[in-house]
């Protein structure tokens, strides 16, 4: 059984970074150092994903769904893994995302991994970065891997860069439209304060019961994350409020 989970997420995941330098070097001749793994991990947590094997046994509380070794200091095993950012500098003004890199195991293609991977990271460019679409480079020999952009995931050419890559091999400059999967927040918050409404209006918080219950604290609703205006979220000056007082 294999899960995908996000590179840099709670609990983290940035343990696995050798083991997705490691699956990149077995399958692909572009390689990078540790520390532009790192750098896109931390720099564009929501984006980057990883495939790692479910333990035969599943987790322990000391091997997340990624994450740390176990006792006997054994990771996950990472079968795929995708590599993505946001483009820093767009050349033509428009914000959009970036696979850097995509593999996956030989033991472990044709099952769906990388689609799942691509879909999962393209998902995030949208909701989290509002990226407009995503680019990426595919050697112009690499059948496999230009079957599932163009005829799997939908990705069109859009030029060719000639001697891209370092052996003097071209490279299809490749992309697809995300803009169809942005959020519409006003609707989400608009759906978000409806819900509150009802819960206000259905809570049902009992009578009270057992130690608890002979105390005499009242309990008091608080608004939490989007439920909060922005002016709830600045920080306040408390000693421009006391020397008000
Ligand atoms: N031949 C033809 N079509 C293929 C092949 C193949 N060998 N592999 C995948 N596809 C297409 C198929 O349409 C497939 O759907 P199907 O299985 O229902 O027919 C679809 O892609 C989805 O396949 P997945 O199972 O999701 O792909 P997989 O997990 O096997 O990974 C990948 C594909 C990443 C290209 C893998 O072969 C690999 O790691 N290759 C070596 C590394 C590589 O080339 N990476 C991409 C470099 S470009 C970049 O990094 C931006």
């Amino acid at each position: 059984m294999v899960d995908i989970v996000p590179l840099s997420s709670y609990p983290s995941n940035i343990d696995l970074l050798p083991a997705i330098q490691t699956c990149n070097i077995t399958n692909l001749p572009e390689n990078y150092f540790l520390k532009y793994y790192l750098y896109h991990a931390l720099t564009w947590p929501q984006l980057s994903f990883v495939a790692v094997m479910r333990p035969r046994n599943g987790y322990t509380k000391h091997t997340g769904p990624g994450g740390s070794a176990d006792l006997s200091g054994q990771y996950p095993k990472v079968v795929g893994y995708v590599l993505a950012k946001m483009e820093e500098e767009p050349t033509d003004g428009m914000q959009h995302g970036h696979i850097t890199s995509l593999s996956v195991m030989r033991t472990h293609r044709r099952l769906g991994i990388a689609e799942r991977l691509m879909r999962m990271s393209q998902r995030a460019m949208a909701e989290s970065h509002r990226a407009h679409y995503v680019s990426l480079h595919v050697r112009v020999s690499n059948n496999a891997a230009l079957r599932l952009y163009r005829d799997t995931l939908g990705f069109e050419v859009d030029k060719v860069e000639s001697k891209y890559y370092a052996d003097g091999e071209d490279a299809y400059a490749m992309r697809m439209d995300l803009s169809g999967m942005w959020l519409d927040w006003s609707e989400i918050e608009k759906q978000d304060r409806e819900r509150a409404k009802g819960d206000e209006k259905d809570a049902d918080e009992g009578e009270p019961v057992g130690e608890m219950g002979k105390k005499d604290d009242k309990m008091v609703r608080v608004k939490v994350g989007r439920g909060l205006g922005v002016g709830d979220l600045v920080e306040r000056n408390e000693a421009q409020q006391q020397s008000v007082s």
